[in-house]
């Protein structure tokens, strides 16, 4: 499992990982027949940078899913994808706004997966977002222009990569919850999770509480198998409670990143990315006690990486 660089794939989804693919694999080591099994797809960033042989990927957002299997099963193709963003990309430069909602009616009434990739690629800010209906409501992103010749080049090579690997590889693609997916785990399979934040509340396919924090920690502890969760730690503001109640009797470790809002250091808003997994990584570690944990000087550039083992 080698990784030169990282290929972004071309639905975007708020909360990619992408930053997390090269610490997610320093941790974990999959042998050629370990079974990769990882229920909040998303945009499939971590699954398929990491391109393990065999794998369940599910979502319980029937679009990305869709998407992504018809890829798989040569239903659409990069070059079937081109023609139509050059096409529908044409009339958005044409009418603007009027095309966007035109294709955004199409979509909920049809639920093709090429006007959802159009839709994920031309809405505001990238956003997946469904009301309690089902329909997609993300608001045009004020780009007639979008589907420049270059813009739907970099889409086209993110497909590409897609193809090239989805041909090699025994995976398997599924709408469903993640208690469903994780209910199929093995012992010897490996399961990465990457839920939604907890509260957020904005999208139907997207919401999260506490109950399904405690499902999920439930449904991976019974799986018997080993798993790795991404998640939050704490920011300046607020730090996840859940961590030492939840997951109490998991290995945590940390990383910080930084998300420059400004030249000023008080501008900077500093975000300690979590870890959470069964196992003990393969990363440095130094063992720390929670109280510890929780005074760590927020500014500090890099707290590096640390061992959270709460017994
Ligand atoms: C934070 S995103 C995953 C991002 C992904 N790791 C990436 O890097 O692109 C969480 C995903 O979980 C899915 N999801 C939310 N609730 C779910 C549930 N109960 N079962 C399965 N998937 C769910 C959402 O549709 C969303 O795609």
């Amino acid at each position: 499992m080698k990784i030169n660089k990282i290929h972004i794939p071309p639905i975007k989804i708020q909360g990619i990982k992408t930053k997390l693919v090269f610490w997610i694999k320093e941790n974990i080591s999959l042998s050629e027949e370990t079974r990769w099994i990882e229920p909040f797809l998303g945009s499939g960033v971590v699954g398929f940078n990491l391109a393990p042989q065999n794998a369940i990927f599910a979502d319980i957002n029937p679009h990305i899913i869709n998407f992504y299997k018809q890829l798989k099963e040569e239903k659409i193709n990069s070059f079937i994808i081109k023609q139509f963003l050059i096409k529908e990309g044409k009339t958005l430069s044409e009418k603007g706004v009027e095309h966007y909602n035109y294709v955004r009616k199409r979509f909920n009434d049809e639920k093709n997966p090429l006007d959802f990739l159009f839709l994920n690629r031309s809405c505001f800010n990238g956003m997946i977002r469904f009301n309690k209906n089902l329909n997609f409501n993300v608001p045009f992103g004020h780009k007639p222009e979008r589907f420049s010749k270059a813009y739907i080049t970099k889409i086209i090579n993110q497909v590409k990569f897609l193809e090239t690997v989805f041909r090699k590889k025994n995976w398997i693609f599924k709408i469903q919850t993640f208690e469903d997916t994780i209910k199929e785990a093995r012992k010897d399979d490996f399961i990465y999770c990457d839920p939604p934040y907890i509260g957020r509340h904005v999208d139907y396919y997207d919401s999260w509480d506490k109950n399904d924090e405690k499902k999920l920690h439930e449904a991976l502890i019974k799986s018997g198998a080993k798993f790795i969760l991404s998640t939050w730690d704490n920011n300046q503001y607020r730090k996840n409670e859940f961590l030492n109640t939840i997951w109490k009797d998991c290995h945590k470790l940390n990383k910080e990143h930084f998300y420059h809002i400004g030249a000023k250091e008080v501008n900077r808003n500093p975000i300690i990315e979590a870890l959470i997994m069964n196992f003990k990584p393969r990363d440095n570690t130094v063992k720390i006690n929670v109280n510890k944990f929780n005074q760590i000087n927020m500014f500090d550039r890099f707290i590096g990486t640390q061992i959270h083992n709460i017994q």
